[in-house]
């Protein structure tokens, strides 16, 4: 069975593309390596570097004619999001449309979407959030995600695909942009391993749930070889504020100083806790992999990548 991952180059899409080789499938990337890295990319997958936006995306699609596409590729960044809102659209929204369009005539037997449980619901009030809360999303990227889902159901009602949306909460481990503006574990994990307390955004509580990547890639696995069409969280169910991840992050490192904290960050909400039951349900999936250990996983990545 063959597997075309979009932003397979990426953090999340490079784990998901080792977990589908270990399990022998044939895997084809298809990442225009605008934050991903080649390096990420397992040796046995094939790489295209292309654009999903772009017409060279769809003649890869009808060359490998892949029976499962898993969309991992996006603008990931709220705050990018907001600075400009018609990139994250053309990327996000018409790049996820120049992919299922493909799905309507070639026989692709299910696609994995990557959305996003922590901006889809806005700013939910009650938690757990479960996948019953409306979808109300208050950043051009959470609205991107929730539109993309909104096209995947049309495209399922009309021409009859199946699907899996994941709505990743807060996602973390090895291969983390440590620069970027998101990653909070990965900037945490670079910043000790570097002997520099990191700058902690407001007071801290802001409140998240932190999922490893590997359970992201195994319920990637279960979602395409599971009978299940819809939407589902993907999460731990438990939340963490950043002052206790920091600690956390500081003793799995043996730091003893002290972050600072700086001005909060504008938009951040205060809490997201993802509800699972629905994922233990119907991909029979739940994290294995603990705050504490994940944190010690993704330490070591950080540690090697020092050394080299
Ligand atoms: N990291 C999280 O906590 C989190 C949470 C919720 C949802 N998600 C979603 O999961 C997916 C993967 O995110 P990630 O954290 O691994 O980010 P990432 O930036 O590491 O991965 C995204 C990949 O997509 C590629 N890409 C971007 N634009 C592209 C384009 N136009 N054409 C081809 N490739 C393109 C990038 O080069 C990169 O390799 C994204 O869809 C993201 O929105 C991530």
């Amino acid at each position: 069975m063959k597997v075309v991952v979009t932003g397979g180059a990426g953090f999340i899409g490079s784990h998901i593309v080792d977990l589908l080789i270990e399990n022998n499938y044939k895997v084809a990337v298809i990442d225009n390596l605008s934050t991903g890295k080649e390096a990420n990319v397992n040796k046995k997958a094939l790489f295209y570097k292309a654009d999903i936006k772009s017409r060279e995306t769809a003649l890869i699609l009808k060359k490998e004619m892949p029976d499962y596409i898993i969309h991992e590729a996006a603008q990931i960044s709220v705050a990018a999001s907001v600075r400009n809102p018609v990139f994250d659209a053309e990327t996000n929204i018409l790049g996820s449309l120049n992919l299922l369009e493909f799905t309507k005539l070639n026989g692709v037997k299910k696609f994995i979407f990557a959305s996003s449980g922590g901006t889809v619901y806005g700013e939910p009030e009650k938690f757990p959030v479960t996948e019953k809360f409306p979808l109300q999303a208050c950043s051009p990227y959470g609205i991107s995600k929730m539109t993309v889902e909104y096209y995947i159901r049309f495209y399922c009602k009309e021409f009859k695909l199946n699907y899996t949306a994941l709505r990743y909460s807060n996602v973390y481990g090895p291969r983390q942009d440590p620069h970027g503006e998101a990653g909070v574990v990965a900037i945490f994990s670079r910043a000790v391993l570097s002997g520099i307390a990191p700058v902690i955004n407001g007071d801290g509580k802001y409140i998240r749930d932190y999922v490893y990547c590997k359970d992201v890639a195994r319920a990637n696995l279960l979602a395409l070889e599971s009978g299940f069409s819809g939407s589902v969280n993907i999460g731990t169910g438990r939340g963490v504020d950043v002052n206790e991840l920091y600690t956390a992050v500081a003793k799995a490192a043996c730091f003893k100083g002290k972050a600072a904290h700086g001005p909060a960050r504008p938009g951040d909400i205060r809490k997201n806790i993802l509800a699972i039951a629905g994922a233990k349900k119907t991909l029979k999936w739940a994290p294995k992999t603990g705050l504490e250990q994940g944190i010690k996983e993704t330490l070591e990545y950080f540690k090697k990548q020092e050394k080299k």
